[in-house]
Parts: structure tokens; sequence; C-alpha cells
């Protein structure tokens, strides 16, 4: 029987481009952090677990042009700045290893750490929380719900992120707040208590949305949804209080 097509492809690719013309050089020349006298075949698995790792192709580190052969690539230059990182990345992941090694109990049993580890398919290993900080301070509320949505349709389920509680979008509606944003800061608040209903701190978030942004009837609301799944939560009351003696 001949070999399925896609089968195929998942044997000759190597990530980028094709292996046309192109095959792991017998004597690498500019190896500074892995063992010098390794061979090229022993590079090809560390190479792939590199890209595997952080979700990027050849070029995010070497210096060639994606979709083009990879006998176009300079593997042996150094331009790309990628690539030292990758070295520093490897000299911090040998430090720690060795690091793991002396600390009882965890000695020889010690779980190793690979790219992997903090990795996990993306280049800059953030969390949750800082990935939709840094696209709100960059481009506002939009962009920011826009890529957690992205990054969930992406990665739930796989670990990279914890999807599983309501704190990334409370700090972003927190960070909205503080900007004065509230509608941004009502709109995530809210999406939050849609995505976990059952959390009072969500539904506490919400009503301070609504309260610093003079929407006292709402806030009241949704302050009474909190106390009812948290009747210890004292700020809900207090805050409760607070804007029935305004009225
Ligand atoms: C995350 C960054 C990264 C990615 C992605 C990556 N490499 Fe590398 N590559 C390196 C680093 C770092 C070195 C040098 C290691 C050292 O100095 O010990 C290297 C070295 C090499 C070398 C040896 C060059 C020489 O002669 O010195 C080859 C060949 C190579 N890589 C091929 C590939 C191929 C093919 C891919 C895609 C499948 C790839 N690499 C993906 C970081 C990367
Ligand atoms: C202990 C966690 C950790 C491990 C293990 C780790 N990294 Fe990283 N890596 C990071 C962090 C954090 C950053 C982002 C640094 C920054 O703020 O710019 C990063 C950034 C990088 C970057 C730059 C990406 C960019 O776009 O700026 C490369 C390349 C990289 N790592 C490669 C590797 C490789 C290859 C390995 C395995 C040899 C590895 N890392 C292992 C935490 C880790």
């Amino acid at each position: 029987m001949r070999m399925p097509v896609i089968a195929l492809m998942a044997l000759t690719m190597t990530g980028s481009g094709s292996a046309q013309d192109w095959s792991w050089p017998e004597k690498p020349q500019n190896l500074k952090v892995l063992p010098e006298e390794w061979p090229g075949s022993r590079l090809s698995p560390v190479m792939r677990g590199f890209t595997r790792s952080l979700g990027v192709r050849c070029s995010y580190c070497h210096l060639g042009e994606e979709g083009k052969p990879l006998s176009t690539y300079d593997f042996v230059s150094d331009e790309n700045p990628n690539k030292d990182r990758a070295r520093e990345m490897l000299r911090m992941l040998g430090s720690v290893n060795d690091h793991l090694k002396k600390i009882e109990p965890s000695g020889d049993q010690a779980v190793n750490m690979w790219c992997h580890t903090c990795h996990r398919g993306r280049p800059r290993p953030m969390t949750l929380g800082e990935e939709i900080s840094e696209q709100y301070r960059l481009r506002g509320v939009d962009a920011a719900l826009a890529h957690e949505q992205s990054l969930r349709d992406r990665f739930y389920g796989r670990g990279a992120y914890d999807f599983t509680n309501e704190d990334a979008l409370n700090l972003l509606g927190y960070q909205a707040l503080e900007t004065s944003d509230f509608e941004g800061a009502i709109r995530v608040f809210r999406l939050n208590t849609e995505r976990f209903p059952e959390s009072a701190n969500a539904w506490d978030s919400l009503g301070e949305g609504y309260m610093r942004s003079g929407r006292n009837e709402e806030a009241i609301q949704v302050y009474r949804k909190s106390l009812e799944l948290n009747p210890a939560n004292r700020n809900a009351k207090e805050m409760i209080a607070t804007m029935k003696g305004e009225e």
C-alpha cells in the first residue's frame, strides 16, 4: 500500500519550506552551546523540538525567508537575534537542570525542564492576564477581548493558559477602570459573569463597574447577585448600603 499523502508530507516537511536539496550538515560550524562535535543528524530532533515548543518555523531563529527552500537559508549565521536568545535559553535550562539536581529530594529523580515546560507552543510564554493586559495597553478593549477569544480558540484545554477562573478578565476590567474606560470595563466584567456565572467575585466586579459609572440601579442588582452566591461578601453589602444612602 502506498503511504497516504498526509503522512508523506509529515515525514518530509521540515517545518519550513521543503527539504528538497537540503540536508542536515555533516559537521555544524557554529555550535556555541550544544556540543561542538555533534553531527547535524543529532541537531535535527533538537531543532524540530524548538519549532514545536515555541510554535514557530525555522525562520524564527535563522536567517531565511518563510516559504523558500531550506537550501536558501543561512543556518550558520547569528544575524537573527532570536538565535542568540535561544542560546541563552539553552544556557538557562542547563543551569536550572543542574540546580534541580542539587535540591533534595529531587536529586537524580529531578523532573527535567524543557523549552516546552514554559513555552507550550508560544514564542513568548505569558500568562493569560499578561497577554490581554498588553493588548489593552497597546490597542484598547476591543483588541484585548478579540485576543482573549483567539487564544481561547487556539489554546483552550492545552494547558498553555489558565482559562479555568475569572482572574484574567477581572484584571483586565480593573485595568480599564483605572483609565476611566467605564464602558470597556463593564463589557469585560459582563463577559466574565457570562463565562463564570457562579463566581461571586465576577459579579462583584461588575457591580463596581456599574457603580463607578453612576449606574447605581444596575450596580445594586448585580451586587445582590454576588451576595446570593456568597452571602459573606461584605463589600457588596457595604456598596449596596452606600448607594441606597445616596438615593
Ligand atoms: C528557537 C530558535 C530556533 C529554531 C526555531 C530553530 N533553530 Fe536551528 N539553531 C538554533 C540555535 C540557538 C542554534 C545554535 C546552537 C548552538 O550554538 O549550540 C541552531 C543551529 C542550527 C544549525 C547548525 C548550523 C551550524 O552549522 O552551526 C542548523 C543546521 C539548524 N539550526 C537548523 C534548523 C532547522 C532546519 C530548523 C527548523 C526545523 C531550526 N534550526 C529551527 C535555534 C533555532
Ligand atoms: C523557565 C521558563 C523558560 C524556559 C524553560 C525556556 N524559555 Fe524561552 N522564554 C521564556 C520567557 C519568559 C521569554 C520571554 C522573555 C522576554 O520577556 O522577552 C522567553 C523568550 C524566548 C525567546 C524570544 C522570543 C521572542 O519573540 O522574544 C526565544 C527564541 C526562546 N525563549 C527560546 C527558548 C528555547 C529554545 C528554550 C529551550 C531551550 C526556551 N526558550 C526555554 C521562558 C522560558
